[in-house]
């Protein structure tokens, strides 16, 4: 799997109400890849996934997803949003058979997928709950699992955790750690939150606003295995301080 975004610009408007949103934005997620693109608040995140996912299109530049453009949604790409987007009507196991029955998978293939996926999120036992049943931690395990499901060739996370508290926050940095070293799955995460990009990702890029672009782009070579004992680690504190000063510097005016 090779998703490439390759100098992708977007400008929202034409004439004098045009606004450049993005501007030579160029990152890769390889097979196996956990990428993250971390910015602060309007600097274009959530519109660079948007046009990976399809739900867009880009004023100039391509995406490819192995060498494919992209043109729209496709099952190819599998997207976890920060609100919880479980139908509330549909019990956990209808929410992960939903997309799949779009699909028009086999009914079969629909049940031992939907099974598959539960357990794979720890949730095999609240199959049968509905969305206001279970907590804010396990509606977004459903919605990664709906999202796996579908078996995507790469996981699409946009601030996939902002609505969680910190402690839910943590335990589902593990989860999600854990479940990426277990299945192997490739995934771009967006967030605001530098810590969690680098607790999680393997490549970060910074992004910069007022256009949106990368300005700077880290390879994260840290172990990480034990996700507690990395974040009080020196050489993970010293990164997250680094990246954290140059996050301040594209803000001048926030800064204290
Ligand atoms: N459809 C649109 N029309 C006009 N401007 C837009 C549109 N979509 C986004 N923008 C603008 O693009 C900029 C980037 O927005 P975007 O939502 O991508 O940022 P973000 O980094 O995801 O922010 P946040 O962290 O708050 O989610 C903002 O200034 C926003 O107002
Ligand atoms: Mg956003």
């Amino acid at each position: 799997m090779h998703l490439s975004v390759d100098n992708v610009s977007k400008t929202f408007g034409v004439g004098r109400t045009a606004k450049c949103v993005l501007e030579g934005i160029s990152f890769e997620v390889n097979t196996g890849e956990f990428v993250a693109l971390v910015g602060s608040s309007g600097s274009g995140k959530s519109t660079v996934m948007r046009l990976v996912a399809g739900l867009d299109r880009p004023t100039a530049g391509v995406i490819t997803v192995d060498g494919q453009p992209v043109r729209g949604p496709g099952s190819d790409r599998g997207m976890v949003f920060q609100k919880y987007s479980l139908y509330p009507w549909l019990t956990a196991a209808q929410n992960v058979a939903f997309g799949m029955e779009l699909q028009g998978l086999a009914r079969r293939e629909i049940r031992e997928r939907t099974g598959y996926y539960l357990e794979v999120v720890g949730l095999g036992e609240s199959a049968r709950r509905l969305p206001r049943e279970l907590s804010g931690g396990m509606q977004q395990r459903v919605a990664i699992a709906r999202a796996l499901a579908a078996q995507p060739k790469v996981l699409l996370l946009d601030e996939p955790f902002g609505a969680l508290d910190l402690q839910i926050r943590e335990s589902m940095q593990e989860f999600l750690h854990k479940l990426w070293q277990r299945t192997g799955l490739s995934a771009l995460l967006i967030t605001h939150d530098l810590e969690e990009a680098l607790l999680l990702a393997q490549r970060v890029h910074i992004m910069a606003p007022r256009p949106g672009r990368i300005v700077r782009s880290v390879q994260v070579d840290l172990d990480h295995q034990n996700m507690a004992h990395l974040r009080v680690s020196p050489e993970f504190l010293s990164l997250r301080e680094d990246l954290a000063q140059c996050l301040r510097g594209l803000e001048p005016a926030l800064a204290g």
